[in-house]
């Protein structure tokens, strides 16, 4: 029987961190032996919001194959590429723009929220408001059964569906509607107690030196209660827990529950321990991104077949979506 083909794809708008790990790639690298994969680097994705700053989105693209392929996106299992490498995205990103009213874009609810958010930039854009439409046009073209996001993503999941089914019915019955893979995980705090993410700049990244990684871990927040070393703490309340249940053996684990409790175990020594675990999980990630990292050429190979392996897939589906509108 044929593997469900899956897809996803991350925007290269800055250096990926513990929670991408956690939250996406973990489970990527999971998927690819089930499934027939497609991962790509959305970088014009990333353009919608970092139009007037571009400078650094090369490197970002760089870093993010990097990562990937250091944490175990194998290639020979899943087809990497760059979205930017393969203009069908575009040409259907087009195609399904005639067809998307505005009014859906518009009530899209991460729409709104991210305008909100990102205040510090002009968002009022056309490419901005059409980034669902970018989306559906990225899983679309390769006919994806399913679709592994967050939560975040759903509404955009959603507007693809209704894309697909405005194109269906309105020449034939070409895409297939895809479902998301929604994936459970830890939910990963950052250095400072909120949630892991680059725009609070509370980040471990997976770039980060062991020296770096243990600073972090050294100023990083704890229970605020605790004030002297001969306070009592509250695990339950402290993002080193956090880190400790993610990374620490259960032995460690237990006794820093027990410990912080009654004062016996400082919050030096805690941190000391959550940082060798956690120095531990990244070693063999740290190895792989410098073999990576030195080898940029690999890695353009690497996107290079996967561009031409996305290719063989997508251009058949805009022959379809041709034949269906009935275009030259
Ligand atoms: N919007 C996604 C995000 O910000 C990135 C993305 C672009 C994507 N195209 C996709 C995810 C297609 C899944 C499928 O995380
Ligand atoms: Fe947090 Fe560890 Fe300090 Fe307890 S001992 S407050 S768990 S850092």
């Amino acid at each position: 029987m044929a593997k469900k083909r899956i897809l996803s794809g991350m925007q290269p708008s800055g250096l990926l961190h513990l929670g991408n790990l956690l939250g996406a790639l973990d489970n990527w690298k999971a998927l690819q032996d089930e499934y027939e994969c497609f991962f790509f680097v959305a970088d014009w994705h990333a353009l919608s919001t970092n139009y007037a700053d571009t400078s650094r989105i090369r490197e970002f693209v760089h870093e993010m194959l990097v990562d990937w392929l250091a944490v175990g996106i194998n290639p020979h299992k899943a087809t990497i590429f760059v979205q930017s490498a393969n203009p069908d995205h575009a040409i259907l990103h087009l195609l399904l723009s005639m067809i998307t009213p505005i009014p859906w874009l518009e009530r899209n609810p991460t729409y709104k929220e991210k305008q909100e958010q990102i205040a510090d930039r002009d968002l009022a854009t056309y490419g901005f408001l059409g980034y669902p439409v970018l989306q559906a046009g990225d899983i679309l073209l390769y006919k994806a059964d399913s679709v592994p996001v967050g939560k975040d993503q759903l509404p955009h999941l959603e507007l693809t569906r209704e894309i697909a089914r405005r194109f269906n019915s309105l020449y034939k019955s070409v895409f297939p509607e895809p479902q998301e893979l929604l994936t459970s995980f830890p939910k990963v705090l950052g250095t400072d107690g909120r949630k892991m993410s680059k725009s609070y700049g509370n980040t471990i990244n997976l770039s980060d030196s062991e020296l770096i990684v243990r600073q972090k871990l050294k100023t990083m927040v704890t229970d605020p209660a605790r004030v002297r070393r001969t306070d009592p703490g509250n695990p339950d309340i402290c993002p080193v827990y956090d880190f400790h249940k993610i990374y620490s053996p259960l032995a460690v684990i237990e006794r820093v529950n027990r410990e912080c409790r009654t004062a016996e175990i400082g919050c030096i020594e805690c941190k000391k321990l959550a940082a060798d675990a956690m120095v531990a999980k990244l070693s063999p990630i740290w190895e792989a991104r410098t073999q990576f990292s030195n080898d940029s050429k690999q890695v353009q190979e690497i996107v290079e077949a996967g561009a031409e392996r996305a290719k063989r897939v997508s251009h058949q589906t805009l022959e379809e979506v041709k034949e269906a509108m009935k275009l030259p």
